[in-house]
C-alpha cells in the first residue's frame, strides 16, 4: 500500500492540424486524423454498442499524478470509453494502482464498476483507436493539443508516469522540451518546470508476456512515484508552518 510503502508550450509544427486551444475535451466526431476517422466508423458500424470515439481522460482534474497510456485497445478502452478498461493492460495498471493507494473501489473492467482513481488521473497521448495499436506520427502530433490542455488544466500536477517511449516522447513534446533533451529510459526520471517525469515501459500484454517489464519493475516506478510525492507534501506542510502558516 501507498502508506506502507515509504510511503504547453511548444507549438505543433505547420503540417499538423490544431485542435481548438485549451480543449482538453475532444468532441466524439473529432476530424482531426483522417485515417482514425475511417476506422472508427467503420467500427461504430460493426459494434454500434461500443464507444467508438475519443476516450477521454479519467480522474479527477486536481490530481497530483497524471498517468499518460499510448492509445485505447480496440476491445478495451475504445471499446468501453475508459481508459485502460477491457485492455489487457488495465489489469497490471489498476492493480498497481490500488497497491499504491490511488483507487477507490474495484476495477472490474467495465466503466460502471464504480472505480474512482484517488490523486491520479490517466489520459492517452492518441484518444482514438488506431488501427493494429500503431498510431501515425502524425496522428501523435495532432492529438498532443489534448495532452497538452490536459497538462495544462491539472492545478497540482506533480509527476506525469509516461506509459512507453511514444507516451514519453509527446508528453515532453507537450511540455516544450526537446526529445534529445530528456531521452526515454524505463525507471529515468526528468524535472521539467516542476513536475517530474518518471519513466516506465508500457504495461502492454507484448511488455509482460516477453518479461520486458515485470510487474516488480512497474511496482518500484510507482514506489519511486508516491516518495516524491510525499517528499513534496512534506516540504509544503514544512514551508507553511516555517512561514507560520496555522494548520488548524
Ligand atoms: N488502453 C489504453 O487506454 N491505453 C493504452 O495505452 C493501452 C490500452
Amino acid at each position: 500500500m501507498r502508506d506502507t510503502e515509504q510511503a504547453a508550450r511548444s507549438d505543433c509544427p505547420p503540417s499538423v492540424v490544431r485542435p481548438p486551444s485549451s480543449a482538453s475535451k475532444v468532441g466524439r466526431d473529432c476530424p482531426l486524423c483522417p485515417r482514425l476517422v475511417a476506422f472508427r466508423s467503420g467500427w461504430r458500424a460493426r459494434e454500434p454498442g461500443w464507444h467508438n470515439a475519443p476516450v477521454p481522460s479519467f480522474g479527477p482534474v486536481e490530481a497530483r499524478l497524471l498517468i499518460v497510456g499510448l492509445a485505447p485497445g480496440l476491445q478495451g478502452a475504445n471499446r468501453t470509453g475508459r481508459p485502460f478498461t477491457g485492455d489487457f493492460a488495465g489489469y497490471l495498471l489498476y492493480a498497481t494502482l490500488r497497491d499504491y493507494g490511488f483507487t477507490k473501489g474495484d476495477y472490474a473492467a467495465r466503466p460502471d464498476d464504480g472505480l474512482t482513481l484517488v490523486d491520479a488521473r490517466i489520459t492517452n497521448a492518441v484518444r482514438c483507436v488506431p488501427p493494429e495499436n500503431k498510431p501515425l506520427g502524425e496522428e501523435i502530433a495532432n492529438c498532443r493539443g489534448f495532452l497538452k490542455a490536459t497538462i495544462a488544466e491539472m492545478p497540482n500536477l506533480a509527476a506525469i508516469l509516461p506509459l512507453g517511449r511514444i507516451a514519453h516522447d509527446s508528453t515532453v513534446a507537450a511540455l516544450g522540451r526537446r526529445r534529445s533533451a530528456l531521452p526515454f529510459g524505463h525507471g529515468a526520471t526528468h524535472a521539467v518546470d516542476g513536475i517530474a517525469l518518471f519513466d516506465s515501459y508500457h504495461c502492454s500484454r507484448y511488455n509482460t508476456n516477453t518479461g520486458v517489464l515485470t510487474e516488480e519493475m512497474f511496482r518500484k516506478v510507482f514506489a519511486a512515484v508516491c516518495r516524491y510525492l510525499d517528499a513534496r507534501s512534506q516540504e509544503t506542510t514544512t514551508a507553511a508552518l516555517s512561514s507560520g502558516g496555522k494548520t488548524g
